[in-house]
C-alpha cells in the first residue's frame, strides 16, 4: 500500500447562487448533517418514514462491527415505493419513463403503464416457477423491459443479478453460476451506433456448465428476423406474458432480506457478488436521490448510466421512481449519429438534471462546444457526475459549457458496496473543482494511514468509512472472508480502496484506485480477470495487466504477456489475443495495448508487481522495490 505523501491543492471556489440552497431539499448543509450527528437513529428514522411499511421496524439499527441490520422487524416491497404508491395518487398518468432508442424510436410510459407492465411480468416469472429468494439474472441492453424485469423480480421477492451488456461469456457464465440463477433473462441483439450486435450466442454459451438455469427468456427485437426458440429452456419474453393479468400483489419482505446481487470485479480471483437488502438500501437510494441529487416532482431527470451497474439500479431505477420522478433513459451513445445527440436530448426533453460520467464529459470536450451550443440547453438545473475522479478541466468545461456556469455541478463519489452515495458537494455548497466534497449527512468518512489515524490536509492516504449507513453491501455473496477484509484492512474503518487526500476545509478529492482495479471509463475492471482471460489462450504462459492513464477513459488497459514455448510474438497473435479477450470477458475489458515480454517483475514470494511495471510505463520512480526478486 501507499505511504504518505503531499498534494499540492488549488483552492478554486465556485459559489452557487444562493438561492440553489434556500431552494433544495437538503438546505444548509452544515445544519444537516449536525441533526446527523446530534443523533443518527432518530436521522435515519425520519429518512425511512418518508416510504411505505407493510409493518413499521421496531429499532433503526443493530450494529455487531462490522455487521449491521437496519430497520428491524420492518416489512415493505421497493416496488410498492416505486409504483403503487404513485399509482394511488396523482402521478397515475405521470410520464415516469421516457425511452429513447439507438434507432431513435421512442417508448414512453406513464407510471400506470409502467406498473402494469411490471406485475404481467412479475406473473410471467411467476409462471417459470420463480419464487422469493431465488436468483434471476438479467443481461439486457437498455431497454424498457431491462427496468421492467427488475422490477419484476422485486415484486415477488426474487433476487435478481442484472449483468451489463457489454460482457462476454465467460464474464457473463461466472456471474450466473456464481449467484446461482434460476432464470436468465436476455435480448436477442443490442443496437449500437448503427449496428445490430447479436446477444443470443454469448448467452447460448454462458449457459453450458450453469447448470442452475431452468429457463432464458428472451426479449426479441430484430423482428424482421426472428430468432429461432431452440430448446425447451427458451421462452419468448411477450410470449411469457400474453395471457397474464396485470394483477399482482407485492411480495412482502423483510427489510434484510436481499433485493439484488451486483457483481463487482475484486482486485484478485472472482467477481463479488455484492448483497443489497430491500430495507437499507431502498432508504439509501431514496434519501439520496432525494437529498443530492435534489429531484422534485417537476423535474425532467437524466441518467446516463446503464442500469447493469449500481448507478443504473440507485439512480436510474429504484431511488427516482421512489420519489415518483420522469426519467430519461437512452440506449444511443453520445456521438452516434453524431456528437449532438445527447445535447439534443436535452432540448427536447426538457432535461433538467442530467447526471453522467467524466469519461462522457471528457469526450464532449474533445468534441468541441460547438456540439453543444447548437441545442438550448437552458431546462438543465442540476449536472452532476460520477465514475472517478472528476478532474478540473473537465469540471471547469461542463460548469461553463452544460450548465452556462450556472447549474450547481455535482461530483458523486461512492461504490457498488455503498449502495448510495458517500462523498459529495450537496446542492448550494460551494464547489471546488477536482474535489467530490464532503461526506453527506448520514455518512462519516474520512481520509486516514493504515492504521486509521487521520491524516492532516493536503497529505494523501486512504478514504476509508467509519459508521454503518442503510445501503451498505450486507455480504459478498458466497463469499464471507472477502467481506471481512473490507472492514479488517484498517482498524474500525470499512476501507473503500481509494487514496484521498482532504484539504482544510474537509473537502475530499479522491486520487483513484490503492489496489489492482483499473476504471476504465468509469467502469471498474479487475486485473485479475483480464490476466486469466489472457492465460486462457494456449499461446499465453503469463501475463500482468495494468492501467495506463488516458485523457478520455481515465485509463486503458495495458497488458504484458509471456508466450508460451514454440508461439512468437507478431501482430497477428496480438489480435488474436484481443479477440480472445473480447469473446471471453467482453468489449469493455480488452487491453488496448499488448506487450510480448519475457520476463515480469514480481516479489520473493512470486507476487507480479503492477505497481512496477505502471510505473515503468510512465516513466516514474517505481518506489519501493525491496521485495523485488532479482
Ligand atoms: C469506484 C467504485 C459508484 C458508481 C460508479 C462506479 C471510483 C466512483 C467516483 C468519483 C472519484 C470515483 C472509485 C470507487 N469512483 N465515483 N466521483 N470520484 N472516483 O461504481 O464500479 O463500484 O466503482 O469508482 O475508485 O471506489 P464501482
Amino acid at each position: 500500500m501507499a505511504e504518505q505523501f503531499d498534494v499540492v491543492l488549488s483552492e478554486k471556489t465556485y459559489t452557487p447562487d444562493h438561492s440553489c440552497k434556500q431552494n433544495s431539499w437538503i438546505g444548509d448543509y452544515t445544519k444537516a448533517y449536525d441533526a446527523f450527528l446530534k443523533d443518527p437513529d432518530a436521522f435515519w428514522d425520519r429518512a425511512a418514514k418518508e416510504l411505505y411499511w407493510f409493518t413499521p421496524y421496531k429499532k433503526v439499527k443493530e450494529w455487531n462491527y462490522p455487521y449491521a441490520r437496519w430497520f428491524i422487524g420492518g416489512k415493505t416491497n421497493i416496488t410498492y415505493n416505486c409504483l403503487d404508491r404513485h399509482v394511488m395518487s396523482s402521478r397515475k398518468n405521470k410520464v415516469a419513463l421516457i425511452w429513447r432508442g439507438e434507432d431513435d424510436t421512442e417508448r414512453i410510459y406513464t407510471y400506470r403503464q409502467l406498473f402494469r407492465e411490471v406485475l404481467k411480468v412479475a406473473n410471467g416469472l411467476k409462471k417459470l416457477g420463480v419464487k422469493k429468494g431465488d436468483r434471476v439474472c438479467i443481461y439486457m441492453p437498455i431497454v424498457p423491459e431491462q427496468i421492467i424485469s427488475m422490477l419484476a423480480c422485486a415484486r415477488i421477492g426474487a433476487v435478481h443479478s442484472v449483468v451489463f451488456g457489454g460482457f462476454g461469456a465467460a464474464a457473463l457464465n461466472s456471474r450466473i453460476t456464481g449467484a446461482g440463477a434460476k432464470v436468465v433473462i436476455t435480448a436477442d441483439a443490442t443496437f449500437r451506433r448503427g449496428k445490430t450486435i447479436p446477444l443470443k450466442h454469448i448467452i447460448e454459451e454462458a449457459i453450458i456448465n450453469a447448470p442452475t438455469v431452468e429457463y432464458v427468456v428472451v426479449l426479441r427485437r430484430e423482428l424482421h428476423q426472428p430468432v429461432e426458440i431452440h430448446s425447451e429452456m427458451e421462452i419468448d419474453f411477450y410470449d411469457m406474458i400474453k395471457d397474464v393479468r396485470p394483477e399482482c400483489e407485492p411480495e412482502i419482505m423483510d427489510a434484510e432480506d436481499p433485493l439484488f446481487i451486483l457483481y463487482t470485479s475484486g482486485s484478485t480471483g472472482a467477481p463479488k457478488g455484492i448483497v443489497h437488502t430491500c430495507g437499507g438500501y431502498m432508504v439509501g437510494a431514496h434519501y439520496t436521490s432525494k437529498n443530492v441529487l435534489d429531484i422534485k416532482d417537476n423535474d425532467v431527470y437524466w441518467c446516463t448510466a446503464d442500469p447493469g451497474w449500481i448507478t443504473g439500479h440507485s439512480y436510474v431505477v429504484y431511488g427516482p421512481l421512489s420519489l415518483g420522478a420522469t426519467l430519461v433513459v437512452t440506449e444511443s451513445t453520445p456521438d452516434f449519429p453524431d456528437p449532438g445527440v445527447y445535447w439534443r436530448m436535452i432540448e427536447e426533453f426538457g432535461v433538467t438534471i442530467f447526471y453522467t460520467a467524466p469519461t462522457a464529459i471528457r469526450m464532449f470536450m474533445k468534441l468541441g462546444e460547438e456540439w453543444p451550443d447548437k441545442s438550448n440547453l437552458s431546462s438543465l438545473r442540476i449536472l452532476a457526475s460520477v465514475g472517478e475522479p472528476l478532474n478540473p478541466e473537465a469540471f471547469e468545461w461542463f460548469y461553463r459549457v452544460a450548465g452556462k456556469g450556472k447549474c450547481p455541478l455535482i461530483d458523486t463519489w461512492w461504490q457498488t458496496e455503498t449502495g448510495m452515495h458517500m462523498v459529495t458537494t450537496t446542492v448550494g455548497e460551494p464547489m471546488m473543482p477536482g474535489f467530490a466534497g464532503k461526506p453527506i449527512p448520514g455518512v462519516v468518512a474520512d481520509v486516514v494511514d493504515k492504521d486509521g489515524k487521520p491524516v492532516p490536509p493536503g497529505t494523501g492516504g486512504f478514504l476509508a468509512i467509519k459508521e454503518p449507513w442503510p445501503s451498505m453491501m450486507r455480504s459478498v455473496y458466497n463469499d464471507e472472508e472477502r467481506y471481512l477484509k473490507y472492514w479488517h484492512t484498517i482498524p474500525g474503518y470499512y476501507a473503500v480502496g481509494d487514496l484521498a487526500v482532504k484539504n482544510k476545509n474537509g473537502y475530499i478529492m479522491v486520487l483513484g484506485r490503492s489496489d489492482d482495479l483499473i476504471v476504465v471509463a468509469g467502469h471498474n475492471i479487475g486485473t485479475a480477470e483480464v490476466e486469466s482471460a489472457l492465460v486462457s489462450h494456449q499461446a499465453v504462459a503469463e501475463s500482468a495487466v495494468i492501467g495506463k492513464p488516458d485523457p478520455v477513459k481515465g485509463n486503458i488497459i495495458k497488458a504484458f504477456v509471456i508466450l508460451r514455448q514454440g508461439h512468437t510474438a507478431s501482430d497477428r497473435l496480438k489480435n488474436e489475443l484481443l479477440y480472445h479477450v473480447r469473446i471471453t470477458l467482453g468489449p469493455i475489458a480488452m487491453p488496448s495495448e499488448i506487450d510480448f515480454v519475457t520476463s515480469l517483475p514480481r516479489t520473493r514470494s512470486g507476487k507480479i508487481m503492477r505497481r512496477v511495471l505502471k510505473a515503468k510505463e510512465m516513466g516514474m520512480d517505481p518506489g519501493d522495490i525491496s521485495t523485488l526478486d532479482e
